[in-house]
């Protein structure tokens, strides 16, 4: 690319600013309908809801802005990549969404699009398409070199339905194929493929796996998203809420950036709220399975009691391992006996068990909705944690930029 094209990417910041929205949504209506195949790849309820067209905004915005150096986006990159990977996004993709982003940026922006700056736009996109096909490569390399591994679509028979609450339910997932299943790091997730009946589509969302592995099956623990007036209820969540015991569904490899550090000796402070919990749950079993059991606080936030899964198994688990302290909110709490002081009325406040998760080179690990994340995370850093031990995974588009 050379400078004068540079200096047309950087001049169109503007106008994508300005229009990023309009661009999006036109891009992806202009797809669907070129490419209608692609509907059964994309989250349709993130369509729906429009946060994947602002994550895919804010990555061409965030790559025009960095247009004299593209390197230092390479974190934020290798999130991207990952749940490529994970969707088995293929090279010769890239040319779709390339060839209906340039068509997309010349009808919306109009007569101002000249030749030149579309000729930029299309040697930008593609320079960016090769440093992300590269990253995938190394990635479904990586993957497909791990014993039980698979790239793609594989088929898990759900062989037990669990009711953890009144609106989560956990699937243990068998491979049908009877053959080995791959090792994962505790938090990673899972993508799962289902025909979505009401759409008649294919339908791809993440699931973090919510056990320690266990070479038999992998465990998910889905919340069914009832919808709240006049949202629509989630397709994927209430299809497979509607599974039975014998079902098969689609998953693809284990995957996933938000896990705990290998061999780390690391005290661990997991903070989630709602279903959030999955991928601690993950890391509390390693943990307790591990030789040695690091000391572990766990704050818990959900609206009340009966949508608090897993409850039980917690409190029971706290009986034994001493190197175990948990601290739960609910929004509102349960006025009997049962209440002690580790369940807290209220929202998660991180000020009210500082004493208690303020521990020497502890990591912090924080999953919940986006505003959750973005209140504990400011939280510990005025609690003085220096962000490089701050963790977080937001189950959506990666849409906070926090470290
Ligand atoms: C890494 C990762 C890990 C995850 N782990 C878990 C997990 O362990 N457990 C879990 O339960 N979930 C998890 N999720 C979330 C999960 O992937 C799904 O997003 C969730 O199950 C909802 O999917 P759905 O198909 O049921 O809802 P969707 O159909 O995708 O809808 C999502 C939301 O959008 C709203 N919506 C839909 N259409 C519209 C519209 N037209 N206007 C306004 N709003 C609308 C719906 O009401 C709903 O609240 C994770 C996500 C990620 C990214
Ligand atoms: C340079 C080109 C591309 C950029 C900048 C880009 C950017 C992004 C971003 C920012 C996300 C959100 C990541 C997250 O969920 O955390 C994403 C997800 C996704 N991308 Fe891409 N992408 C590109 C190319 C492609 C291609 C070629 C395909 C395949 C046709 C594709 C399909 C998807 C899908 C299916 C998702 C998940 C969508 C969802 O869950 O709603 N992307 N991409």
């Amino acid at each position: 690319m050379n400078s004068n094209q540079k200096e047309l990417i950087k001049a169109t910041i503007p106008i994508l600013r300005a229009s990023g929205e309009d661009l999006t949504n036109y891009f992806y209506a202009r797809m669907f309908r070129e490419h209608p195949e692609l509907r059964n790849m994309f989250n349709m309820g993130n369509q729906a809801n429009g946060r994947q067209k602002s994550a895919l905004a804010n990555a061409v915005l965030a790559y025009a802005e960095n247009i004299e150096d593209p390197s230092v986006l390479i974190g934020v990159l290798k999130g991207i990549g990952t749940k490529h990977r994970s969707l088995n996004i293929q090279p010769e993709q890239y040319k779709i969404v390339g060839t209906q982003l340039i068509a997309s940026i010349a009808e919306v922006v109009g007569e101002a699009a000249t030749p030149e700056i579309l000729e930029a736009w299309t040697v930008a996109f593609y320079q960016l398409a090769k440093i992300m096909i590269d990253l995938e490569k190394g990635l479904y390399e990586e993957n497909a070199a791990k014993p039980g591994s698979w790239n793609g679509w594989r088929k898990f028979v759900i062989k037990k339905i669990v009711e953890e609450s009144t609106e989560i339910k956990s699937f243990y997932l068998y491979p049908e194929d009877g053959k080995e299943i791959a090792n994962f790091h505790a938090g990673q997730f899972i993508s799962v493929q289902v025909f979505v009946p009401e759409l008649g589509l294919l339908q791809p969302r993440q699931y973090s796996l919510s056990s320690a592995f266990n070479p038999e099956y992998y465990r998910i623990s889905v919340k069914k998203e009832s919808g709240i007036a006049p949202n629509p209820s989630g397709l994927v969540s209430q299809t497979l809420h509607s599974k039975r015991e014998g079902d098969v569904i689609s998953i693809s490899a284990p995957a996933g950036l938000f896990h705990l550090e290998k061999d780390s000796k690391s005290p661990l402070v997991l903070i989630s709220g709602g279903v959030g919990l999955t991928p601690m749950l993950s890391m509390l079993e390693t943990n307790l399975n591990a030789l040695q059991n690091k000391k572990t606080v766990w704050i818990h936030g959900c609206r009340n009691e009966s949508v608090h899964a897993f409850k039980e198994q917690i409190s029971a688990l706290k009986e034994e391992a001493e190197w175990l302290a948990t601290f739960t909110f609910y929004d509102s709490a349960p006025n009997d006996e049962a209440f002690s002081n580790e369940i807290i009325e209220g929202r998660v406040d991180l000020h009210k068990c500082k004493e208690a998760i303020l521990l020497e080179e502890a990591k912090f690990y924080i999953c919940g909705p986006e505003m959750f994340i973005k209140t504990q995370y400011e939280a510990l850093i005025n609690l003085n944690i220096n962000q490089e031990n701050i963790f977080y995974e937001e189950f959506g588009p990666q849409l906070i930029n926090l470290n």
